[in-house]
């Protein structure tokens, strides 16, 4: 792709699941420093979208590229190295470790070979740990998790776990990042602090594209949303407008009624 290249294209995405088109010819761009909802019914292809842009599941056929570089052929570790990392919708904490270790981990899975190269080199090990614990420190700090830097993961709350998977997923200083449901499950109060977090984030120049649930926060947050339907985009436009449409409202209440007939 040229300098002209979007900031990031997803082309041609699907995924089957033994017989189960999870995600169907999958296309859209994100703009630089958006943040960009994706939503739709349970079901609809959401987290398989994130797992497999991320590459933590394999892809029948798509390609996707940050700033022009095609990352479809890379594994997961060097997409993270390439600048896009994810959050899960079920939170992942090594509950015996402290905080920092928990980053410390999140950044030895995004350096990959590089941290391992590191660690045989004596000075390189030196200065990437160096540098792998002030980014640990600056993040607990942004997160509001300082005052526990040194507890173990065991202690947090729901809501500070969301919290902590979210600074892991900033270790690797990332430009774009996919949020599998952020607030899900999470407090009113800690859903507005992950809305803020996440917009510090975004004006400091990360891209985010996030599936949730929560429609407050979606409505809130994000500029743009694309809906989901059986792995199709159903509608992509203004929060508002989507929001309005009644294909969309269709696509919800005829999965609720289905889903209370069954
Ligand atoms: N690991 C899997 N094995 C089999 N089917 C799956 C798997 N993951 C997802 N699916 C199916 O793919 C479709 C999309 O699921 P998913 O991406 O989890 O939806 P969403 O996140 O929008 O709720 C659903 O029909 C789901 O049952
Ligand atoms: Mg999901």
């Amino acid at each position: 792709m040229s300098a002209a290249a979007p900031f990031f294209r997803v082309s041609g995405l699907s995924k089957m699941f033994s017989g189960v088109r999870a995600i169907d010819d999958l296309s859209f761009d994100l703009e630089r420093g958006s943040i960009t909802g994706l939503i739709g019914p349970n079901g609809s292809g959401k987290s398989t979208t994130i797992d497999c842009l991320s590459r933590f599941q394999s892809v029948d056929n798509g390609s996707w590229w940050l700033e022009g570089r095609e990352l479809s052929h890379l594994p997961r570790h060097a997409i993270a190295r390439a600048g896009m990392s994810r959050t899960f919708q079920a939170v992942r904490t090594y509950d015996s470790l402290s905080l920092m270790d928990n980053l410390g981990l999140a950044a030895q899975e995004h350096e990959g070979v590089r941290w391992w190269d590191a660690l045989v080199h004596g000075r390189a090990a030196r200065s990437a740990d160096d540098a792998a614990r002030l980014r640990t420190a600056e993040l607990l700090e942004i997160v509001g998790l300082t005052r526990l830097a040194e507890s173990p993961a065991a202690v947090l709350s729901y809501g500070q776990r969301k919290l902590l998977s979210i600074a892991a997923a900033m270790m690797a200083a990332p430009k774009l990042v996919l949020l599998d449901e952020p607030v899900a499950g999470v407090n009113p109060t800690m859903v507005l602090r992950i809305e803020a977090l996440l917009r510090l984030f975004r004006d400091r120049g990360v891209t985010l594209l996030l599936v949730e649930h929560n429609m407050g926060f979606v409505m809130r947050l994000c500029q743009r949303v694309i809906v989901l339907e059986t792995g199709r985009i159903l509608a992509d436009g203004d929060p508002s407008a989507v929001r309005d449409d009644p294909r969309v409202l269709d696509a919800y209440i005829g999965r609720s009624a289905a889903g209370r007939a069954a």
